[in-house]
């Protein structure tokens, strides 16, 4: 429903003007929950600034009313604005529009946009698919020195830039125009080759080079494999809580999304089942799921496949930070799991060097078996031919050469030593207040709030990551990454990118955050009246 734009007829004191209410369309059987097309609307009328900066937002109850939705949808769509820094609140006085918006933050001023045009200019409609490509979130371009504690980040301050760049170096010295022509759209031979060999023996993923197809990091990965296997309307299993950019894409492929909640074991297939038993694609981070941090089990790996074969279905494993094991026995990829031969497996194994290499590199790869590789080289062909030769020749040699593994080696232990120092400055700063997941692997942690706290509707999660952003500090609610509301939220908290050093100061000022936060009551951010 679309209704016009009218001031609030406000009942305020507040200086500040009130924002018009807005104008949103809501699907009610759309893929989309109705709070998450209210956040998608809403952002994208601020970014627009059709809702001005600075300016107060109504009631969750005028809001509600005027959109004819449940408070619930209103209060969970701002929260999760405030969360991302485009709202804020004033004790007392209620929900503004912040005067700075997170994209003003991560680009230099010189080089801020113009305003997007309004609606009402004169141009060309969007295609359905265009505006689902339009208003889909993908996360953006991130500040160069990592915040404290944001998710996702790699320590890039222990990757062997010399050696890199003698490599690359001596490629343009050796190679000279052969570097220059255009390349195969399923990627350089040699780089094929290593990542195969280097799969098979790291994570038990027995392939020909010719199944390896190198893309632009696993997001065209992600982007090309949905392209070839789904329909609109097709469904598609995902994690809850799961990858938002992997959803991105299956968005954009029309897909429609089917959250399969994560427990201790990983994604509940037989939840899945009962949800969408004939959904053609289920996409799975089996070795450390993302954001849960947990591993899928025997028993689901085996469920998992049993259900694929039984009714023809596609898995997609994304192993995006395997090599970040640091305790335990490391666990071999689902894809290794599937015995069956190249030409029948249903798993496709999604990598990348992102986390392990760079991720401005953007160079990953999918894994497909012979039936796929023809419809995905001509979709990434389609897409934009190739990746840039140099690159993949400079990593094949930097991984055919040992200096992967080295540096593999080199930041388990970073890792490690990363995480040790959350724990215990978590620990002296945080005590009970927050307590953190276990965690073998990865980058990341959760942290749940200690007591009751922890409940959604307490809205602490997303109070502390609003305050937080005010401080510079990155921290994201668990209910982020959901479809749905978790049962308990809780922050993600990213240590990758940070320093020892670095963690023991964000830990006391997350400290000093999450108090007062606690002080604040509860469902502020929402405005609840
Ligand atoms: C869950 C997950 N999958 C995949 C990736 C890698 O994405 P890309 O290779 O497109 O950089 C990331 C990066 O942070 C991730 O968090």
């Amino acid at each position: 429903m679309a209704r016009h734009p009218e001031p609030l007829s406000g009942k305020t004191t507040s200086p500040h003007s009130v924002a018009q209410l807005p104008v949103v369309e809501l699907k009610s059987r759309a893929a989309l929950p109705l709070y998450e097309q209210l956040y998608l609307g809403l952002r994208d009328q601020i970014l627009r600034g059709w809702l001005a900066q600075g300016a107060r937002l109504a009631s969750t109850r005028t809001l509600a009313d005027h959109l004819a939705v449940s408070r619930f949808t209103v209060v969970t769509a701002l929260e999760r604005l405030l969360a991302e820094g485009y709202l804020t609140t004033r004790a007392g006085s209620g929900t503004y529009i912040t005067s700075t918006l997170p994209e003003q933050h991560m680009r230099p001023a010189r080089r801020e946009r113009a305003p997007l045009p309004r609606r009402d200019d004169a141009v060309p409609a969007l295609s359905a698919r265009g505006r689902t490509v339009a208003s889909v979130w993908i996360t953006g371009p991130r500040p160069e020195e990592p915040r404290a504690f944001q998710p996702r980040r790699a320590p890039l301050d222990a990757f062997p830039v010399r050696t890199w760049s003698t490599i690359v170096r001596r490629l343009w010295n050796r190679g000279g125009y052969k570097l220059l022509e255009y390349g195969e759209p399923a990627g350089y031979w040699p780089l094929r080759q290593a990542i195969a060999e280097h799969i098979a023996v790291t994570r038990a993923v027995r392939c020909d080079p010719q199944h390896v197809i190198v893309t632009s990091g696993s997001q065209q990965a992600f982007d090309l494999l949905f392209r070839v296997l789904l329909d609109p309307g097709d469904r598609a299993w995902i994690e809850e809580p799961g990858y938002l950019d992997v959803r991105a894409a299956l968005m954009v492929a029309g897909a429609e999304l089917v959250p399969v909640p994560v427990d201790g074991e990983g994604i509940d297939v037989s939840a899945g089942i009962r949800l969408a038993p004939n959904a053609r694609v289920a996409v799975v981070s089996p070795s450390h799921q993302y954001p849960a941090g947990v591993t899928l089990s025997a028993t689901r790996r085996m469920e998992l496949l049993n259900w694929a074969r039984a009714s023809g279905a596609w898995i997609v494993e994304d192993d995006y930070d395997s090599y970040f094991r640091y305790a335990g026995r490391p666990m071999s990829a689902l894809h290794g799991v599937d015995r069956a031969a190249p030409q029948r497996a249903q798993v496709i194994y999604v990598g990348t060097f992102s986390k392990t290499v760079f991720p401005s590199l953007r160079l990953g790869f999918c894994v497909v078996p012979d039936s796929l590789v023809d419809a995905v080289v001509n979709a990434r062909a389609v897409a934009d031919r190739n990746s840039p030769i140099v690159d993949q020749a400079a990593l094949a040699e930097f991984i055919t050469a040992g200096h992967y593994e080295r540096h593999l080696r080199r930041l388990r232990m970073i890792c490690q030593e990363r995480h040790h120092a959350m724990r215990r400055h978590f620990a002296h700063s945080l005590g009970e207040r927050v307590v953190l997941s276990p965690a073998s692997a990865g980058t990341h942690v959760l942290g749940y709030f200690g007591g009751r706290r922890s409940d959604p509707d307490n809205g602490l999660a997303a109070r502390v990551a609003s305050l937080a952003a005010a401080e510079g500090l990155v921290v994201f609610p668990l209910s982020r990454y959901c479809l749905t509301p978790p049962s308990r939220d809780a922050l993600v908290l990213g240590f990758g990118g940070l320093s020892p050093r670095r963690i023991a100061t964000g830990a006391e000022q997350l400290a000093a955050i999450v108090r007062r936060a606690r002080q604040q009551r509860p469902r502020a951010p929402a405005n609840r009246r």
